[in-house]
């Protein structure tokens, strides 16, 4: 039997639980424990929400392990020497070569890997600054402990740097291009640095992020995947909640919320963008859970609900929560093309039970009379 007939409040605990269970004894989240690609690795991206999703579940020692494990991955003894090193060389106009640039995933005990990941990526370093400043708030600290400050300092001057350059999507593709909803990641932590550190230039550098989408925006009257890609992206979603770019009412945002809805929602859950083959392009609870974030937050609560609901039926019987479902009917092919090269799809995904858990804690909160 599903595990959906255990209900919401249940399932949120079964979340929390598999986030728990799955997080080494350093701090680090393994992005899945079952895919074969995903099970030796701990992304910037899929940690820093889950962190924040503990952090909105109570669970504040095991989100600020993961900070402390991050500190350490980019501190000095990980790969802060690299990350000074392409920044000198960006300011010195100096080429930059994809392959050197700090990567998005590392080993759980932190080491960076030497392999041909896409690994140019830098949302991941703003998600981390981000979810470090929710952390903060959350737990009422008003400082940034001093230990983490040097980490905080870099990944901002990182990111700052390379800000409105190409790099590979928050999927791991297309490294050509500057893309939605890398720069609203960017913004996000360039705008908790400013906050964290006191840092103006870093607010600077936000606002200048934020005027690239608006004219980008501006242009196409909504807000399309990248500057080289009309399409549309669900991660677009991101730009409201919960990077805060633009308000949940902005009218691009809205025109990209009918076109996320006309163009990728399938039978309730959320795929990523049109041409998605990976796995057969399938619906994911990460996409349907940032939708229900955005319902909860313009008022739409009944349409929340929904988004929680289809993601509550996507438990099986032991408690995971996959990363994508329905691939394998939508795009047989691709799928088995993908199942032959990496073995069967995550089963279970960190990253799909913190935005599960959010969800529900969004619906929570906005449902206040
Ligand atoms: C996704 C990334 C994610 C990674 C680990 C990739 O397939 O495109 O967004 O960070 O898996 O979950």
């Amino acid at each position: 039997m599903p595990a959906e007939h255990l209900g919401a409040d249940a399932l949120v605990r079964v979340s929390i639980s598999a986030m728990l269970e799955h997080q080494s004894e350093n701090g680090a989240f393994v992005a899945s424990p079952d895919f074969s690609q995903y099970s030796r690795y701990c992304w910037l991206r899929d940690g820093s929400f889950v962190a924040y999703a503990l952090d909105r579940a109570g669970e504040h020692a095991a989100a600020r392990r993961y900070h402390d494990w991050v500190d350490a991955a980019i501190g000095p003894g990980g790969i802060a020497a690299q990350i000074d090193a392409v920044v000198e060389k960006r300011k010195a106009g100096k080429a930059i070569v994809p392959g050197e640039m700090p990567p998005a995933r590392f080993d759980l005990g932190g080491a960076a890997v030497d392999d041909d990941w896409p690994n140019f990526q830098i949302d991941g370093y703003g998600t981390w600054l981000w979810a470090l400043g929710q952390h903060l708030a959350l737990t009422d600290s008003p400082y940034l402990p001093s230990e983490l400050r040097a980490s905080a300092e870099r990944a901002t001057r990182y990111i700052s740097a390379f800000a409105l350059e190409p790099c590979f999507d928050v999927w791991e593709e297309n490294g050509g291009h500057v893309h939605t909803s890398t720069l609203a990641s960017v913004f996000a932590g360039l705008t908790s640095a400013s906050i964290l550190l006191g840092d103006d230039e870093a607010s600077a550098r936000a606002a200048a992020v934020a005027a690239c989408l608006h004219d980008r925006a501006e242009e196409a009257r909504y807000f399309p995947k990248s500057d080289g890609n009309d399409d549309i992206d669900a991660s677009a979603l991101w730009l409201a909640a919960p990077f805060r770019v633009v308000a949940a009412d902005d009218p691009y945002l809205l025109a990209t919320v009918e076109k996320i809805e006309a163009e990728l929602v399938d039978r309730g859950g959320v795929r990523r963008f049109p041409g998605d083959t990976y796995f057969g392009g399938g619906m994911w609870p990460v996409l349907t859970c940032s939708l229900g974030w955005y319902y909860a937050g313009a008022g739409r609560r009944d349409e929340a609900e929904r988004c929680r609901d289809w993601t509550r039926e996507r438990f099986d019987d032991q408690g995971r929560l996959a990363e994508q479902f329905g691939g394998e009917t939508r795009d047989p092919e691709s799928y088995r093309e993908w199942v032959e090269r990496w073995g069967p799809p995550a089963r279970d995904l960190l990253w799909s039970h913190a935005m599960y858990v959010v969800l529900c804690a969004e619906i929570e909160e906005y449902s206040q009379p």
